[in-house]
């Protein structure tokens, strides 16, 4: 991490990490009667920590003076690390919800373990921890690749990498205290905004700069999705969360907008967030991993760029079409190589529930689904099926390309992965379907004297064996999640080890180079 940075970045890295570590004092000082306070001392903490890291590794050699000939890699390999831990820890807390909603006892008579606070810990985690992280991390890889151009900045990525980690971190123990503005998907409150505005303005800037330096004249059209994630997420962010906090000592903050003008912008933010962090980042993804991983060329580059503008439009389904037709010819591949099976799957059930959803949207239908599991399992069809098995792909893809092996440590764990995963979705899925179509039409059956026919606690009780097979699909899908965080772990340990085993055979080195690199 450090070795890539000059001394003076090194020193600039230094001098913001001791801004950062005040200005966490001065906060935990301001706000020390509000959960503001405990953020400001975190955030002090983290600082702090972070310095001594730099220290320790402030004197190690500096970087070859050619480094801009190659592409910087150490921020994504980071954040694919730091986007399977968020992955363990966002569907840990979703099956505990899952059990939760089964079994309401299971909070241990606690407020922070409380469905209502668990329940965003759980969304924040699994979107924006594990689906954000994977995101910038191969958004890194993929425009670097994609325009033969090295990341723009040394200490900017790290910026954006560790500044988007700390508001994820500051959004989840927020929630566990309570900290909350109740808004779906942007529940954290003004600071916590804030620092998310400051971050992603810079991952846009970024992104920009990098495509400027390109060499390669064309805008491959997975940077053409990943920007169009960048851009319209900062909007949107932006705009839903103006708010006037009630002091700068206090957490608690009151949006700009009232009533209905409040639900309106908060579901323009919301569903677009659906379809720009949920799907358009990850289409930029599948673009380019999918086709790299089968060999092929793109069946169709002008489909492509027609379902950019569908998507930017009007929110559409030719990806899914263009997906699988690239992947003609390759199939005996989808066949044997399992990553390329998690890509395969990605695409049927972005299929699905780009059909689904659209279904979903009808009036007459929706009149059904809306307010039942139904939509929980539409998300679920979309965040198993699509997000996590695209990021989950793209991840076994890149991960021997970045640590330099020919395949993971077991390609027989990827395979078991894989089968946690499409059993967990498919069981979850159904258990949803169905509950939430049971549930839709318990609630509109009247009886022959025009009153309704179930009372709430009836669907209730109906939804209890639905609960627990969700619960059980869920636990699947985790299991293959931590297999998969333990495959990439070694992996990366496996490749350490065999450096250090080369590093250590006296017969590599010129005579006295290690005296001299010592010196
Ligand atoms: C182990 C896997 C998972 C389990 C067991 C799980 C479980 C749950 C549960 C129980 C809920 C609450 C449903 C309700 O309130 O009725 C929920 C909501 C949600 N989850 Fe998951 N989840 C998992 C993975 C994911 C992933 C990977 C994502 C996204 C990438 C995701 C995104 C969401 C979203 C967006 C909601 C809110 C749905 C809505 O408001 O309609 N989940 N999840
Ligand atoms: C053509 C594509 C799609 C359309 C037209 C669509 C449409 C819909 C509709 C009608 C709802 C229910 C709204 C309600 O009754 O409250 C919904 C909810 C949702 N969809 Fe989709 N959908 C599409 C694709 C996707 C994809 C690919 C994902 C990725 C995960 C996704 C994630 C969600 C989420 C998270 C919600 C729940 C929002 C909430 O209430 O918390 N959708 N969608």
């Amino acid at each position: 991490m450090i070795a890539q940075l000059t001394r003076s970045e090194r020193q600039l890295a230094l001098v913001m990490l001791v801004i950062t570590a005040v200005f966490g004092l001065v906060v935990a000082i301001v706000g020390r009667n509000d959960p503001l306070g405990i953020h400001g001392a975190l955030v002090a903490l983290l600082a702090i920590v972070a310095t001594f890291r730099v220290i320790t590794d402030y004197y190690q050699p500096e970087p070859n003076e050619d480094r801009s000939r190659h592409y910087y890699d150490d921020p994504t390999k980071v954040g694919i690390v730091l986007a399977m831990a968020w992955a363990v820890f966002g569907m840990f807390v979703g099956d505990w919800v899952a059990w939760l909603l089964a079994y309401p006892d299971l909070t241990f008579d606690a407020a922070w373990s409380s469905f209502g606070r668990l329940r965003p810990v759980h969304t924040t985690g699994v979107i924006f921890g594990f689906g954000g992280n994977g995101l910038i991390a191969t958004s890194f890889y993929v425009m670097q690749r994609t325009s033969r151009a090295r990341l723009a900045g040394q200490l900017t990525p790290w910026f954006v990498l560790f500044g988007y980690n700390l508001f994820c971190i500051i959004a989840v123990t927020g929630y566990m205290m309570g900290v909350t503005q109740s808004k779906e998907y942007a529940e954290p409150e003004w600071y916590a905004d804030v620092l998310l505005v400051i971050v992603w303005v810079t991952y846009l800037v970024l992104y920009l700069q990098t495509l400027a330096r390109r060499k390669e004249p064309h805008i491959y059209v997975a940077n053409w999705y990943y920007l169009a994630f960048i851009l319209v997420v900062a909007m949107l962010h932006i705009v839903n969360n103006l708010a006037i906090p009630v002091s700068l000592g206090h957490s608690k903050s009151y949006s700009a907008f009232s009533g209905v003008q409040d639900a309106m912008t908060q579901w323009w933010y919301g569903h677009n967030a659906v379809a720009f962090f949920l799907t358009a980042g990850f289409l930029g993804m599948m673009y380019y991993f999918l086709p790299k991983q089968a060999g092929r060329p793109l069946f169709s580059y002008r489909l492509s760029i027609i379902s950019f503008w569908g998507i930017t439009f009007l929110y559409m389904w030719a990806s899914a079409a263009n997906a699988l037709l690239t992947l003609n010819g390759a199939w005996d591949k989808v066949r044997d190589d399992a990553t390329l099976r998690f890509m395969m799957v990605a695409a049927v059930f972005y299929g699905l529930t780009t059909f689904e959803g659209s279904f979903m949207a009808i009036r007459p239908v929706n009149s059904l689904s809306h307010y039942t599991d139904w939509t929980v399992g539409h998300v679920h069809a979309g965040a198993l099926g699509w997000v996590a098995m695209i990021t989950f792909g793209s991840i076994y893809a890149s991960v021997p390309w970045l640590w330099k092996c020919k395949t993971m440590y077991s390609p027989r764990l990827v395979e078991a992965h894989f089968w946690f995963a499409v059993a967990g979705t498919i069981i979850y899925v159904f258990a949803m379907w169905n509950s939430g179509i049971v549930q839709g039409l318990m609630w509109r059956t009247y009886s022959e004297s025009g009153t309704l026919t179930y009372s709430f606690i009836d669907s209730l009780i109906a939804m209890h064996p639905y609960y627990i097979a969700r619960a059980v699909g869920g636990l699947l899908f985790l299991i293959g999640a931590v297999i998969g965080a333990y495959n990439i772990w070694m992996t990366i340990r496996m490749v350490s080890q065999t450096a250090d085993e080369l590093a250590d055979r006296p017969e590599l080195l010129p005579a006295g180079a290690a005296l001299q690199q010592a010196e």
